[in-house]
This record gives C-alpha cells, structure tokens and sequence, in this order.
C-alpha cells in the first residue's frame, strides 16, 4: 500500500478498508509515515468524515498500537473519565480523586492542550516536580498503593493517538467526530478499566459546536466502548461558556484545589458530582442517583477527596507545599483588570476566543515543541447572566509581560456580548448517554 494513494482515497470521499487503516496506523505508529502525509489525511477525515465501520476500526486499530493493559490482578473495578475537551475544564482533577476516595480505582491517562483547549498533562505539571511520565511499573503501583494515579499518555500506549494528537493540535485538524472518538476510546480501551464516563461538551468552547453534534460523537463512543465490553456513559454538557472561572494551567489547578476544598465554583462541582454518579452507578456501588451522589458528597465534604489528590500528588513527586501554600503554584508577574465596555447583563461569552486568548500569552502550543508558560491564563469575574456596570473588571489577564496582555485585548473584548435585558445562564447538563 501508498500512503498518497490513501490520502487520495479519504480525499475523494470514500471509506478506507480495516486492512488499509490497520496499514495505515501500523506505519504511522513505526514512523514509516511522515507527519507531512499524515497532517494530508487527517485533513481529508475532517473535510470527508468516516462512517461508523470505518471510526470503530481507526479505535481498534490505534488501540493496538501499543500495549493493552489489564488491570485486574489489582482491582476487580477500575474506572477512567475523558473530556472531548473545553475551555476551563479541571473537571479530572476533581472528578478522579472523589471517585477514588469512593473506593473506586481511577488510572487515568490524560493528554496535553490541544488546540484551544487546555490539557491535563499540561496543568497538573504546573504542579512544580509533578511527574506525569511514569513507566508500566510505576503506573501499576500507584492505582495499587494510592487507587489514583494521573499520567500521560506512555509511550508505549496507543503511541499511535499519541504521535496524531500532537500533530492535529498544530495543524487545525481537531474538529472531527472520527477523529475526536477514535482518539478518545482508543486510549481508554488501552488503558484498561471496566467502566468509563465520557464528557462530551458542546458550544463555542468546545470542538462539537452544536448539541446534535454532541449527542452523535456520544453515541458513537459509547458505541465503541459497549463493543469492547466496557460500561460507558457520557454525560453531553455545555460548554457555551467556560467552566469554572479560571483558564490557564496552573489558575485552574488552584481553582480545583478550592473545589477539591470544599469550595470552587458550582458550576465545576455540579459537573464532577454528575459525572461521578455515573462512575458510582456503572461499577455498582450504588444503585440509584441520589445514593450516589450523597456518597460522592461526602467524600467532598469530609476531606477524603482532597486527601485522595494529596496523597497523588505526593506519590507523583510533586511539590506538596503548594497544596498548602498555592501561592507557590507559577504565577504571572503581569496581572491587569479587563473593563467591561459597556452595562447590562453578560449575554455569551465565546469560550474558543478565551481559549486562542489564553495560547497567545503562552498557556497553549504552536507547534509541537513549543514549551508552555504555566502561569499565563485569565480569570473571570463576570459570567453569562451576571450583571456589570461599566468600567466594572469582567476577567483578568495573567501574562508574562504588559505587552503580551495587550494584545490579547481585543480578542477577549470580541468574545463577550453584553445585553440590556436580563439573561438566563445556559444549562450545565443536557443528556446522559448510556
Ligand atoms: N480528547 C482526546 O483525547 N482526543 C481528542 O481528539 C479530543 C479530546
């Protein structure tokens, strides 16, 4: 087989074969194919799609590329989470050591930024020694010892996503129903656990922009996830406008810490409580909603769940001080106040403008080597509904220079709209799918 000859294939609208994409991802993987050509091909699957044969087969066939893990011989139950990725979602670093403290194992993989959103690789280094590369040894100690272990993508676990999530970051290649399920359930049928919640978000900080788009991209997941015997849910939440009120990593990580603390903003708690119930429920902890959340509540509330992230970031190498002291967490030297520019009422807020805005002050990558300044990032002060007069600070900007937050001025200026009736916040959770 030629690599052109399948860019062509995709390019003009048909289906590739299992055989063609078991080629095709078995080279890629071996480094047979160049990134050029395989940029060519992700390109003309989000411009042609692939049908549902076609986006199960890419799953299996980037799931195999590495190691299959199986974790059974230290838990009966594990149990892993993933975003389809938003603006200001730290739901992972809530979500997986409440779970955890429930007693249900979490051995999450999680990936970097991609595109305008945030990753949580990338946040939880800004974490100071934080280790998030940890070999197969480790990785299986740690949800022995800890029940909790947040890693990056090893090299030997779907290399094949690892190598395309990279170059579809800096190659506008991300917005892609295919594309965004086989990345997602090729990872976690690799890493192995029995019963899987997947956020999938919809809106202008999202990469599914519609709530249909949203429902189909849950569907087919689950789908592929029923196929290879695991319980999956997904959870469709909106993301028209960010999550919480931080963006940027080592701002959210601290906004988390607060959520983990017994505070954070509702917003983020009431999508971790939501999903977490479905964990509690898909591994049979508890039968019915209100059981689960009342136990997913608790572990909050009594500390159990903050312990449960200490005790991680401990067993990771990270620096247990700033748990204590955030303050030690990186911190932008430059910190100015966004007047809003006119009164009324914050009618949207345009996630995927904050997003772009939070990579031009060096929080994102634009090109695959590119190092990230942990520090940079936005917080927001008013949020959709949320009444302001003029002049009154709608974010901040938290940049390494005076000039760098100045450019991002316009763009965030561009991202909200203001109205001079009063506005009903969007809803958080639209539909769960099972
Ligand atoms: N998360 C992933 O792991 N992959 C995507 O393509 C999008 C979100």
């Amino acid at each position: 087989m030629r690599m052109v000859d399948l860019i062509a294939k995709k390019r003009d609208g048909h289906a590739l074969t299992t055989d063609e994409l078991d080629w095709l991802i078995e080279q890629y993987a071996a480094g047979a194919i160049p990134d050029y050509q395989m940029s060519a091909w992700a390109m003309a699957v989000v411009l042609r799609g692939m049908d549902d044969r076609e986006t199960t087969d890419l799953t299996l066939a980037m799931a195999h590329s590495g190691a299959m893990l199986d974790l059974h011989d230290l838990a009966p139950i594990t149990v892993d989470k993933h975003s389809t990725g938003g603006v200001g979602d730290k739901t992972t670093l809530v979500l997986a050591p409440m779970v955890a403290a429930a007693g249900l194992p979490m051995a999450k993989m999680s990936g970097r930024g991609l595109g305008f959103s945030g990753g949580t690789v990338d946040k939880l280094e800004s974490i100071p020694g934080l280790r998030t590369k940890l070999d197969a040894a480790e990785f299986r100690r740690l949800v022995r010892e800890v029940g909790l272990v947040l890693a990056a993508q090893s090299d030997t676990l779907a290399p094949a996503d690892q190598r395309l999530y990279a170059l579809r970051d800096v190659t506008a290649t991300v917005e892609s129903l295919p594309l965004i399920a086989a990345s997602v359930m090729c990872k976690k049928l690799a890493a192995g656990a029995d019963c899987i919640v997947l956020d999938v978000k919809y809106g202008s900080g999202a990469f599914m922009h519609t709530r249909d788009e949203a429902r189909q991209l849950a569907r087919t997941m689950v789908a592929i996830g029923n196929g290879a015997g695991r319980k999956v849910a997904a959870v469709i939440s909106s993301m028209q406008q960010p999550l919480g009120r931080m963006i940027g990593n080592a701002l959210e990580v601290r906004e988390a810490f607060g959520a983990l603390r017994g505070g954070g903003p509702p917003d983020v708690v009431e999508l971790c409580l939501s999903l977490g119930v479905q964990l509690v429920r898909l591994a049979g902890l508890r039968d019915d909603d209100a059981a689960a959340r009342a136990l997913l509540q608790d572990v909050l509330a009594s500390g159990t769940a903050w312990a449960k992230f200490c005790q991680m970031v401990a067993a990771q190498g990270g620096d247990v001080t700033c748990l204590v002291d955030p303050d030690r967490l990186p911190t932008a030297p430059v910190q100015i106040a966004l007047p809003a520019p006119q009164a009324g009422f914050v009618a949207a807020i345009d996630g995927m403008a904050l997003g772009l805005a939070v990579n031009e002050l060096g929080g994102g990558r634009a090109h695959k080597d590119a190092a990230i300044n942990p520090a940079v990032g936005l917080a927001l002060w008013a949020k959709v509904g949320d009444p302001v007069y003029l002049g009154q600070s709608i974010l901040t900007i938290h940049a390494a220079t005076r000039a760098e937050a100045e450019r991002v001025v316009p763009r965030l200026l561009s991202a909200y709209t203001f109205s001079a009736a009063p506005v009903s916040p969007p809803p958080l959770i639209e539909e769960i799918v099972s």
